[in-house]
C-alpha cells in the first residue's frame, strides 16, 4: 500500500513535497515502516506509549494547582505498550540506517526490555534524564510522585553521528525543563507534549544539517518541530488523525520555541 505523506498528499518515495523536508504520515508506524524506502533515516528520536493512561482517572496537583487527566490514550496497557515499543525501536528496521542512534523516551518499566533489545542487536546503550521543575501528580497514597523521566540513547559501535557542541547543548546528560501546563505558550492539545528543550538537543549532538530524523510515535509532533527548527528533515508516523492534525498545524507556524527561547 503506497504511503502519503498528510501535509502536501504526495506519495513518499525518499521524501514527498513539503518543502521544508518535513513528511508527516498517518498511520500506524508498524504498519508504515516498511513501506518505507531503506535506510530512511540516520537519527530515531521518539517517544512511544508508557502504558500508564488510568482510564477515567483523573486528580489534583499536590500544590492544588488544578487536575488532571490520567486517561491519556485508548487501550494503553503496560503490556501493549512494552510490545509497541520494543517492535518499533527495532534496530533492524530497514527504514533505519545501520548507523543510526535511537533515543527512545521511556517509562521505567520499558527502560530495561529497551537496553536489552538494543544490546543484543549489538548497540552500545547509555541514558539521559529529563528532570522536570515541577513533578506529575500522582494519585493519592501511590508514592512518589515522578519528577522525572528516562530516555535510552543507543548508537552502534562504529560510525555513529557525534557532533555535540557545548552551546546549544547541555553539558551533562540530565536535561531540565519544566512540562507544559495548560494556558503556557507553545501548549497544544496532546496529553504528553514533549517540551522541545528535551528534544532540540537530542537532534543537536547526533545528527547534522539535512540529516534525516523519523519519530513513528510522533504525538503533537515535538521531533518534527525540532527538526525545522534545526535545519533537519523529518519523518513522523502518527496513528490518531486528530494529533497529525495537531503536529500539522503546528509545522505551519514558523520557529517560535527554541532550545533558546521556550520557557523553562
Ligand atoms: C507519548 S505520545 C508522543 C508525544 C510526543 N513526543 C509529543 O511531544 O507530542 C505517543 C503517541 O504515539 C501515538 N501512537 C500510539 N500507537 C501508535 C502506532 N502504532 N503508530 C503510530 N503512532 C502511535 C499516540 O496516538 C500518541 O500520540
Ligand atoms: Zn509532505
Amino acid at each position: 500500500m503506497p504511503v502519503t505523506c498528510y501535509r502536501c498528499k504526495a506519495e513518499v518515495t525518499g521524501g514527498c513535497r513539503c518543502s521544508d523536508g518535513i513528511t508527516l504520515i498517518h498511520g500506524d508506524c508498524l504498519e508504515v515502516m516498511p513501506e518505507l524506502p531503506h535506510s530512511s533515516a540516520s537519527l530515531v528520536v521518539t517517544d512511544p506509549m508508557y502504558g500508564i493512561s488510568m482510564p477515567g482517572v483523573s486528580h489534583n496537583h499536590m500544590d492544588g494547582n488544578g487536575t488532571r487527566r490520567l486517561d491519556f490514550f485508548p487501550g494503553d496497557t503496560l503490556d501493549q505498550a512494552m510490545g509497541l515499543a520494543l517492535a518499533a525501536c527495532d534496530p533492524r528496521w530497514r527504514c533505519y540506517d545501520l548507523e543510526a542512534s535511537f533515543y527512545v523516551w521511556c517509562g521505567h518499566s520499558q527502560f530495561g526490555p529497551l537496553i536489552s533489545l538494543f544490546a543484543e542487536a549489538g548497540y552500545s546503550t547509555r541514558f539521559l534524564v529529563w528532570a522536570k521543575k515541577c513533578p506529575a501528580p500522582a494519585p493519592p497514597g501511590s508514592g512518589w510522585p515522578s519528577g522525572a523521566e528516562l530516555c535510552v540513547f543507543a548508537y552502534p559501535k562504529t560510525g555513529r553521528t557525534w557532533t555535540h557542541r557545548g552551546k546549544d547543548t547541555p553539558k551533562s546528560n540530565v536535561l531540565h525543563s519544566d512540562s507544559y501546563r495548560h494556558g503556557q505558550p507553545g501548549k497544544v492539545d496532546h496529553p504528553t507534549q514533549k517540551p522541545l528543550r528535551v528534544i532540540e538537543p537530542l537532534i543537536v549532538a547526533s545528527s547534522r544539517i539535512s540529516d534525516c530524523v523519523i519519530d513513528p510515535f510522533v504525538g503533537s509532533g515535538t521531533t518534527l518541530v525540532a527538526a525545522k527548527n534545526l535545519g533537519r528533515r523529518a519523518i513522523g508516523i502518527e496513528k490518531e488523525e486528530k494529533y497529525c492534525e495537531i503536529a500539522a498545524s503546528r509545522l505551519r507556524q514558523g520557529v517560535m520555541f527554541g532550545i533558546d527561547t521556550e520557557s523553562p
